[in-house]
């Protein structure tokens, strides 16, 4: 019997929870679950929102299933599922979104696999107040995590007799992070000629999922963007109440709905199970039940088939007669002999070697650093007197002064525009000769000694000439 953890988490996780479990008992379905505890109301209870316990269970089992956990906003505790993800290094989020028997939609034809980065960019949260009235968010994005996703990416289409991959940015504005995200994608399609792939800018995306979303079949993309463009192809097929979801590493994978923890919907038993049954029907394709996947994802499709909907589906069925439902069906289908042979999905299922493709990909190591060499700063100041341009030295020994921006807008070297200015600046200086890090100092504590404050400094580099940094506005 294969142990399972099982996090029921917030809001609307009990209610439907309740719904897997009570399916998962009728056909018997070969798995024990270890209930343990994480979210807002663990936290509450226990003083923490993701109990060393609880990760203990998963990496023991190797398995979960988890439903919605509240984060507060602007505050408070961190992200459950963004400490999961990274405490596991579950680096692959699957979200398919394929069009549901029954659910009246727009387009009648999706079939998207939303494959996105989960451990990079904007969620690192490295996060700084600069002064009170400026906030900066690091977003990383690094060769290694691109390339395992989108090794990830071309394997899971390869399995799942997909025919092309489209890889999302925003390379044309963020030239260096989404620029590498890019070009990691293109080193990485080399590798596999048979599958069709492309690259578009994610506004575009946007505009077009919403036009001909017929089009895309799996789709890469970096952490945030996989994170709003996966919630618009659950809208595309249904809403959030049918997206299942999946957050794979290597040799461990946590299961759960797209969704959240629904707090208007909370306890009213109304919210749809249906994303947290086919997230748990991936649990089982995943761990090679597929006759019992099968099963329930025939009778869910049947319920659905029958306009038996939840009420975010204009239905007014609750969360327990919709599961009812189900179970009938399954009751129903095991009066008969022919249990299982037209199941309509079948693709967006990891199989078990999927998990030995996942454990073949290696990124390579790290650039050796010898050859980068110092060819500038930018040094990020805070300077009250907004009406006259920062007291900085616009030259300093080995360091001369190009650029001051203000809110990312050049303002030195004249004119200036007539923008919105507040008291934030980046001044970058190029160096004029070799520097080292002595030069760094020896300049930072020049112009700490003119009372000039600074929030951050950022060495810009050179490795082997190229410079590896954007140009500042203005420089061209
Ligand atoms: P949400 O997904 O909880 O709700 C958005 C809207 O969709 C609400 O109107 C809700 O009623 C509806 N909805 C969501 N799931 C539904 C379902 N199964 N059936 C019927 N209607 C459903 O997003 P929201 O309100 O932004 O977030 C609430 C909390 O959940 C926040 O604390 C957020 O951080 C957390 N959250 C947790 C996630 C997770 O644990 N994986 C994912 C997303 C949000």
């Amino acid at each position: 019997m294969k142990k399972i953890t099982l996090i029921k988490g917030d809001g609307i996780g009990k209610e439907i929870s309740q719904s897997v479990i009570d399916i998962f008992n009728a056909i018997k379905v070969p798995v024990e679950f270890e209930e343990k505890f994480a979210g807002l109301e663990c936290f509450e209870k226990f003083g923490t929102a993701l109990p060393q316990d609880t990760l203990d269970s998963i990496k023991r089992n190797k398995i979960a299933l988890k439903g919605p956990t509240t984060t507060p906003i602007g505050g408070g505790h961190k992200s459950v599922n963004v400490t999961i993800r990274k405490s596991l290094e579950l680096f692959a989020n699957l979200r398919p979104s394929k069009t549901l028997p029954g659910i009246n939609t727009r387009f009648g034809n999706v079939d998207i696999v939303v494959i996105r980065e989960n451990i990079e960019d904007t969620y690192g949260a490295i996060e700084h107040m600069q002064t009170p009235d400026v906030a900066q968010t690091l977003r990383i994005i690094t060769y290694q995590g691109s390339y395992m996703i989108h090794s990830f990416a071309f394997q899971y289409a390869i399995k799942n007799n997909r025919k092309k991959v489209t890889c999302v940015h925003k390379a044309n504005i963020q030239k260096m992070s989404d620029g590498l995200f890019l070009k990691t994608f293109k080193e990485i399609s080399q590798n596999y000629p048979y599958i069709k792939t492309e690259d578009i800018i994610v506004d575009n995306l946007c505009m077009q999922l919403v036009t001909n979303p017929e089009r895309f079949d799996v789709l890469v993309l970096p952490n945030i963007f996989g994170d709003i463009v996966s919630d618009l192809c659950a809208g595309l097929v249904g809403g959030l109440g049918v997206a299942p979801s999946a957050n794979i590493g290597r040799n461990i994978a946590v299961f759960e709905p797209v969704h959240g923890s629904a707090p208007d919907i909370a306890g009213k038993n109304i919210a749809n199970p249906t994303a947290f049954i086919l997230s748990s029907i991936m649990m089982l394709k995943y761990i090679g039940l597929d006759s019992y996947a099968k099963i329930i994802e025939q009778t869910l499709f049947n319920t659905l088939k029958n306009g038996i909907f939840t009420k975010d589906l204009q239905g007014n069925y609750s969360t327990s007669e919709f599961t009812q439902n189900i179970i009938k069906e399954i009751n129903d289908l095991s009066k008969t002999t022919k249990l299982i042979d037209d199941c309509l999905i079948s693709d967006n299922q990891l199989t078990k070697s999927m998990n030995e493709e996942i454990e073949s990909i290696n990124p390579p190591k790290n650039t050796p650093s010898n050859d980068w060499n110092i060819a500038g700063l930018d040094v990020f100041i805070e300077w009250n007197d907004i009406d006259n341009l920062p007291e900085i030295p616009k030259n300093y020994k080995k360091f001369e002064l190009k650029m001051i921006s203000n809110r990312g807008t050049k303002i030195y070297p004249p004119p200036i525009p007539e923008i919105l200015m507040v008291n934030w600046y980046r001044c970058r200086y190029i160096s004029t000769q070799p520097v080292n890090y002595q030069d760094v100092l020896e300049f930072l504590s020049v112009i700490t000694e003119k009372n000039i404050k600074w929030m951050h400094i950022e060495v810009l580099r050179k490795y082997n000439d190229i410079e590896m940094f954007s140009k500042a506005q203005g420089e061209d």
